[in-house]
């Protein structure tokens, strides 16, 4: 069957057809996928229902899978290191009361960001599957990056071409008031730093490359830093740039992270289950390395 793409949003989301995720991706599927997500940086693929073993297999073709940031620093978890679990169930398959820390630190997803910028080589594609949806609320925004740099005045954007920010999951977590973490955390998540304007390698296009975990400007003091970094977040954020998803069981979302912001919303009651598993993969190196 033929790929067919339908408009989600006029500049950056598609519904993607013609897929069937229980295979793994061929060479065909993979450029298919690549040129449509060029276009579209948001994919939507419905009706995957698909096992873990199944997700892994069809991502990898894509590129290098990334470990997980909790099998990276030893914490407690429910799948299997090459899956993100981004949901609120125990090992146990409970619900996370208030105050388990890794319901904490999945409310960091809550605030705009990218994945794994806080990795000196961050995610490149993330591919986040619906298994447990909510009733109400826990959609999934997105924001292009593309249009929000697009839409900058001038003198902005020659004053932001050349700045780097430096990123930290310590940084992202204290945000939201979660300050734990062990001392191997915080030699394995050090802070790093990437570019504030990136260009995409195959479309050429640039983009703002903002996060949660960004947490000042490099070589600025602190407060300026912040005011820019807001300034520029508040820009990108704007409604004509975003994507609202409503989550269907079996829709599997893929996003390409160097032209996006994401956050989930959250959903009610609190204490029903929400499953999300995302896998992803890496991007070729640090941004610092590559020209905007
Ligand atoms: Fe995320």
């Amino acid at each position: 069957m033929p790929i067919a793409l339908h408009e989600r949003h006029p500049s950056f989301a598609a519904e993607i057809q013609g897929i069937d995720m229980r295979q793994p991706a061929t060479p065909e599927v993979v450029s298919e996928i690549e040129a449509a997500i060029d276009r579209f940086p948001v994919l939507v693929f419905p009706e995957q229902h698909i096992t873990d073993e199944q997700q892994v297999a069809f991502t990898r073709p894509f590129g290098e899978l990334q470990v997980s940031t909790a099998a990276r620093t030893g914490r407690e978890q429910r799948l299997n290191a090459e899956m993100t679990d981004a949901s609120n169930i125990s090992a146990e398959n409970r619900v996370l009361e208030a105050g388990d820390a890794r319901r904490m630190n999945n409310l960091g997803s809550r605030r705009w960001h990218t994945d794994g910028s806080f990795n000196r080589v961050p995610v490149k594609y993330s591919l986040l599957s619906g298994r447990i949806v909510a009733e109400q609320g826990g959609e999934t925004q997105l924001a292009d990056m593309r249009a929000a740099y697009d839409s900058l005045p001038d003198n902005l954007k020659l004053t932001i071409e050349d700045l780097l920010a430096h990123h930290s999951l310590i940084h992202s977590r204290a945000v939201v008031g979660f300050a734990e973490a062990s001392p191997d955390e915080r030699t394995i998540l050090a802070t790093v730093s990437q570019r504030l304007v990136r260009r995409h390698p195959r479309t050429r296009r640039k983009s703002l490359y903002l996060s949660n975990h960004a947490a000042h400007i490099v070589g600025w003091p602190i407060p300026e830093g912040l005011d820019l970094l807001y300034d520029l977040m508040d820009r990108a954020t704007q409604p004509a740039h975003v994507y609202t998803h409503k989550w269907r069981v079996g829709d599997l979302l893929m996003w390409d992270n160097r032209v996006t912001m994401h956050r989930a919303r959250r959903h009610y009651p609190e204490n029903t289950p929400r499953d999300m598993r995302r896998t992803s993969i890496m991007d070729v190196g640090n941004t610092v390395e590559q020209a905007a």
